[in-house]
């Protein structure tokens, strides 16, 4: 049988998911069998955050980011690095500074140090994640400790990321705008003024945290993409989970929900997207377990969502 890796790899595409600390654990042996034989990508679902790598300003811990970047080496599979400024990972000392300048270097500092501790290891980054606004009229969104460093730090972020790396492919990552919508536009707006100034930038990150009544063609997904790629920008679907209805597991709703999948990955491939990764492995350990949004249950077991993804391939 194929697995998604094999697929994937035929049509040019990376497959892949978050990963925890599971991936180490005895315990629990089919975790990792399954990340090895399906995906040929992995991101660490919280260990390169700012708060996990720098708790304490420029004391840096890179335990169990260097154990899941070492895992996937040694077994051929690549590593997003997820990611490096988001407000909602940075720890109280970053909220607690208080000039422009403070913030800066401690941004600076923290991207420089992370991009070349991993250096040629991790060749894809989410430099920016989720700054943009919910509300329209307001580009960025105003609970960000960040923009203390001044109104260009998203540009400055991906020069210094860009600088420690040349090599690698930087990415700005948001949710929410899937499709044709007010946060699209202002996602598609930052990042054609971010080209316009020369910033270094390779791609956009759609999270795709949606649920089984989300429709690729009745948002226009595709066209939304297609607007990205156009600027020659990079696409990928970054935290792919799909969560179903109250009523549970019901065969309708399983198969409901291997459609969207079927549907997203095939919007993706339409775009010639470079890849999509789910936001976990098994449903059990899902930050959204609830909604059993991933493509295999919580004994592994493949769900009619994996067919919907294989069958888009
Ligand atoms: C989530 C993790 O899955 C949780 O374990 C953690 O408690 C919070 O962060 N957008 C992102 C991801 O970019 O990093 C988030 O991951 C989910 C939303």
């Amino acid at each position: 049988a194929p697995t998604l890796k094999s697929a994937a790899t035929a049509r040019g595409l990376l497959i892949g998911g978050a990963v925890s600390a599971s991936l180490f654990d005895d315990l629990d042996p089919d975790y990792a069998d399954t990340v090895a034989r399906e995906f040929s990508v992995v991101v660490s679902e919280n260990g390169m955050k700012w708060k996990a790598l720098e708790g304490t300003q420029n004391v840096f811990a890179y335990g169990l980011a260097d154990a899941v970047v070492a895992w996937a080496t040694q077994r051929g599979l690549a590593v997003r690095g997820h990611t490096l400024v988001w407000h909602d990972s940075a720890p109280a000392w970053v909220y607690a500074l208080k000039t422009p300048q403070e913030m800066r270097s401690a941004i600076r500092n923290h991207i420089t140090q992370v991009v070349t501790h991993f250096g040629p290891k991790v060749m894809t980054w989410d430099v920016v994640n989720e700054a943009v606004a919910d509300t329209p009229g307001h580009p960025l969104r105003a609970n960000s400790p960040f923009a203390l460093a001044g109104s260009d730090y998203i540009d400055a972020a991906f020069r210094w990321a860009h600088a420690a790396n040349p090599a690698a492919r930087l990415y700005y990552n948001d949710y929410g705008a899937e499709g044709l919508n007010g946060k699209s536009d202002a996602v598609y707006a930052l990042v054609k003024g971010m080209l316009a100034r020369g910033v270094p930038i390779t791609g956009v990150g759609f999270q795709t945290h949606v649920d089984s009544t989300f429709s690729v063609e009745g948002t226009g997904m595709r066209t939304n993409l297609q607007r990205f790629r156009d600027l020659g920008l990079d696409v990928q679907l970054t935290e792919v989970d799909v969560t179903l209805p109250a009523s549970g597991a019901t065969p309708a709703n399983l198969e409901r929900q291997a459609q969207v999948y079927r549907d997203l990955v095939a919007a993706c491939l339409s775009v010639r997207c470079s890849a999509v990764v789910t936001w976990g492995v098994n449903d059990a350990s899902s930050w959204r377990s609830g909604g059993r949004p991933l493509l295999f249950d919580d004994d592994y077991a493949k769900k009619p969502a994996y067919g919907g993804v294989i069958g888009a391939l």
